[in-house]
């Protein structure tokens, strides 16, 4: 195997994509903020904060240095919360001396600039090193992929080598399987925007709400995501796959995703900053909202659920309320 693999942020789901190639035979270094964390991954092959069940092979090691992380890896798995990306790149750019191609495995959009991760590395990291971006998402809880369980996801680049590379270096015959797309637009957008519906979906969970209110929202929340992601240049096929209706599905309906769990204490009757106080792990959908908002004013386009988890967040609305209100509207053709 002769590409090496950095992996920046090594976190939930940096452990997880860890996992997965070096089970596949690769080499791995993983950065990461947290010396804890780092100490953690060298001495016992575990990050217990972030993963409690499962481990990491013996041959995946960790750094705080980045120049040495960056140094060492072909490909840089970028995988921090969107919130410190860019300080992350910069970072990167500071000590970066060779091409390398960049994998974006984090979710989600920058408020008041709309950019998504692919257009924020091409602002941050000198062109001369980016060979290329591949965005890889879909439905992949880490606390699942670390258990080597089946999971499907996608690789997308306007540059069909690049993901192709990508499907190769991540695919095994046992429990990961990469498929590719050339609609990054799409797949980034999808990976973002399906965390707002999985706030909305905690929320009408912690509401009481049941299967069918459940279901209902998957389905309204994917018009919703198709209407903002078309209105950008998403690809119809990118909505209803796995980085779409996969990820939505998925992030819905699972105890596993923090955006659902935010959203369920909210529904409880927490709000934002008393429901992420009690959250170890990052939960993006808050963050994309704003985006999401500034994008459908600025396109003119009818999201109502969006604008309702906008609402209910920034604005405090009461959950139960602004449902009522959404009963009384208009009865119109699906
Ligand atoms: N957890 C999952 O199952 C999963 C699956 C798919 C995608 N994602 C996405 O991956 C991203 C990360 O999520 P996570 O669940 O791994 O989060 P996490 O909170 O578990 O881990 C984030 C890690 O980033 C580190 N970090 C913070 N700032 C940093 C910086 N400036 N430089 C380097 N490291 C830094 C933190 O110390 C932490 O270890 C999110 O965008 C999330 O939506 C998560």
């Amino acid at each position: 195997m002769e590409e090496k693999i950095t992996i920046v942020g090594a976190g939930s789901w940096g452990s997880g994509l860890a996992r997965i190639v070096s089970d596949n035979g690769y080499r791995v270094m993983m950065y990461d903020i947290d010396p804890m964390i780092v100490n953690e991954i060298n001495t016992n092959h575990t990050n217990k904060s972030k993963l409690p069940t499962g481990c990491l092979n013996e041959n995946v090691s960790a750094t705080t240095d980045m120049a040495k992380a960056i140094e060492f890896g072909d490909i840089i798995v970028l995988v921090v919360p969107t919130a410190v990306i860019r300080r992350a790149l910069r970072s990167i750019n500071q000590v970066i001396t060779a091409k390398k191609l960049f994998v974006n495995a984090s979710k989600g959009i920058e408020p008041d600039t709309y950019k998504r991760v692919s257009e924020i590395v091409s602002e941050e990291i000198s062109s001369e090193y980016i060979e290329g971006f591949v965005a890889l998402s879909g439905p992949s809880h880490a606390e699942e992929v670390i258990k080597q369980m089946l999971t499907l996801v996608t690789a997308a680049s306007p540059n069909l080598e690049h993901a192709q590379k990508v499907q190769r270096i991540f695919s095994n015959q046992s429990y990961f399987r990469v498929y590719t797309v050339c609609d990054l637009i799409g797949v980034e957008l999808c990976s973002s925007l399906k965390n707002i519906i999985a706030i909305a979906a905690g929320i009408i969970a912690g509401l009481g709400y049941g299967d069918n209110t459940r279901a209902a929202l998957i389905a309204r929340g994917l018009v919703e995501i198709a209407r903002i992601a078309k209105a950008l240049g998403a690809e119809e096929k990118t909505i209803y796959g796995l980085a779409g209706l996969g990820d939505l599905v998925v992030t819905c309906t699972s105890l596993h995703s923090r955006n659902y769990q935010a959203g369920y204490k909210i529904g409880s009757g927490k709000d934002l900053e008393q429901a992420l106080a009690e959250m170890t792990m990052v939960v993006e959908g808050a963050r994309s909202a704003i985006a999401a908002h500034q994008i459908i004013k600025k396109h003119n386009i009818y999201a109502p659920i969006i604008e309702a988890v906008y609402d209910i967040i920034y604005h405090k609305q009461n959950p139960q309320d602004r449902i009522s209100e959404m009963m009384q509207y208009d009865l119109k053709e699906e």
